[in-house]
């Protein structure tokens, strides 16, 4: 199979192809169109030439090819989601899981297209701004670049094109190198459903050329990135007046305080979030802070459910924990874990690779906190358990960290429960749930070297419009 460039509405030749193979099994799935710096720019000069086109279109007509997207997806729910286990290794069950969020982002995007709104503006409130009327607009800003990652291959492009074809931009999409299929697959989709040529392009490519590309070409209105901190801090540097939102890393913590009672679904939520698709996730639990009184209770029953993950192909229906996206990262764990071990760690499960390519879920406990396993993002099936006396010195040892997307706390104290609210440094607080939990109407991102902007449709609305205010002298 041969995926080509998909460019103004036409499927285009490429002047390079890469082979793509599944993570998991090594076999060969498509030669993969790799765009360079003519073909990106050509990709950007067919989302500027839309741009009039979507900005002109009526919100009705964007709610409605919207709406048809989620129908589209729909339909083709079990083919996609053997896509995303196919390209990604995500175990088929989570991936069915992303799908369902992916049709419900789209119907996010659609509704929101049809009250993007602005407000009147009381400017009598200052001396001589009497006798006037005024209200504000949000406009598309144009050409948006979105930048994607491998780990939800259709719902982070989703959060990325959903709201910025219901606010009348255009984009050219540059998915992740592992999960381009995916991208590629939804361009198909917004064709059937009557989007206009040149408003989505997709181009895979490198960051190299495809990146700086968008990055740095003054038709490009706004970059928008989910990925690593290093290369959402480089583009932040090269983007000029560009708006840009990133939504970088994170080493997510879980508070679990004296006054919660272990119950099994605390325990259960404790396996999904820390080893849901591997902990490629952002927001994987990756810190657990447990009070010293439920610890040793908390780490038997962890432990035990943590033990029954099933290990194996991502197309088998049973499979919990498939392939890591790549060799390198089942190396730079198991040099992670080896250098937390050296300097004292204990391993409670776990700690060793399967094989080059399954990392099996591991927890560590008595982890320095300078350990590239609690400080860096670990983006695998890892965590570190510690446990606390007070509930101040637990904020205090989830703020040292670098990231702050969102944290989770359980517990039945409603003063402890609005005090680490108040204290954390983080994007999200989650009070009795897990620091994973996201449903796609929220707002989303990070402070410090988690990013910055929000994502969940309304809000991305806002980053990918400009406010424009009219006034009326009467
Ligand atoms: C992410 O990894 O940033 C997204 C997590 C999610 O949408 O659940």
């Amino acid at each position: 199979m041969k995926r080509h460039l998909f460019i103004n509405g036409q499927w285009k030749e490429a002047a390079r192809y890469e082979a793509l193979y599944s993570p998991y099994s090594g076999e060969w799935l498509a030669d993969v169109g790799y765009a360079n710096v003519a073909e990106t720019d050509e990709a950007i000069g067919a989302a500027q030439a839309a741009a009039p086109i979507m900005a002109h279109m009526p919100a009705h007509e964007r709610t409605t090819i919207l709406y048809k997207v989620a129908g589209l997806l729909e339909q083709r729910k079990e083919e996609l989601s053997r896509l995303v286990a196919l390209e990604a290794a995500k175990p088929l069950k989570t991936a069915r899981g992303e799908l369902v969020r992916t049709i419900q982002t789209y119907k996010f995007a659609a509704m929101e297209a049809s009250r993007i709104h602005g407000e009147t503006v009381p400017l009598d409130a200052a001396p001589g701004g009497e006798g006037r009327i005024a209200f504000t607009q949000r406009k598309p800003l144009g050409v948006i670049a979105a930048i994607t990652p491998f780990n939800f291959p259709f719902n982070l492009v989703a959060h990325k094109v959903g709201p910025a074809i219901a606010a009348g931009n255009t984009i050219v999409l540059k998915p992740a190198g592992q999960t381009p299929l995916s991208a590629l697959m939804l361009a198909e989709i917004f064709q059937e459903a009557g989007l206009p040529n040149g408003a989505l392009n997709v181009i895979p490519g490198p960051g190299s050329v495809v990146g700086e590309k968008l990055v740095s070409d003054s038709r490009v209105k706004a970059v928008t990135f989910t990925g690593s901190p290093a290369v959402g801090i480089a583009l932040k540097n090269k983007a000029g007046l560009k708006r840009v939102t990133l939504e970088l890393g994170s080493n997510s913590a879980l508070i679990i305080d004296q006054a919660y009672e272990l119950t099994d679904e605390l325990i259960s939520r404790c396996v999904l979030g820390a080893f849901s698709y591997s902990g490629q996730v952002c927001i994987s639990i990756q810190r657990i802070l447990v009070h010293v009184s439920h610890h040793d209770d908390f780490m038997l029953r962890f432990k035990a459910q943590v033990e029954k993950l099933v290990m194996g192909d991502p197309l088998e229906e049973t499979t919990d924990v498939s392939a890591l996206i790549s060799e390198r990262d089942v190396r730079r764990m198991q040099d992670w874990v080896d250098s937390a071990v050296s300097k004292g760690a204990l391993v409670i499960t776990g700690g060793k690779e399967l094989n080059s390519r399954i990392y099996p879920p591991t927890i560590l406990t008595n982890v320095a906190a300078n350990e590239p396993v609690s400080c860096e993002e670990v983006f695998g099936p890892l965590v570190t358990v510690s446990s606390f006396t007070s509930l101040d010195q637990a904020i205090n040892d989830v703020n040292q960290s670098r990231y702050g997307l969102q944290a989770g706390i359980y517990t039945n104290d409603i003063r402890a429960a609005l005090h680490a609210a108040q204290q954390l440094e983080v994007g999200g607080v989650m009070i009795n749930d897990f620091p994973t939990f996201r449903v796609d109407n929220m707002p989303y991102g990070g402070v410090k070297e988690s990013g910055f902007g929000r994502e969940g449709i309304r809000y991305a609305v806002e980053e990918l419009t400009e406010l424009k205010l009219i006034s009326i002298k009467l």
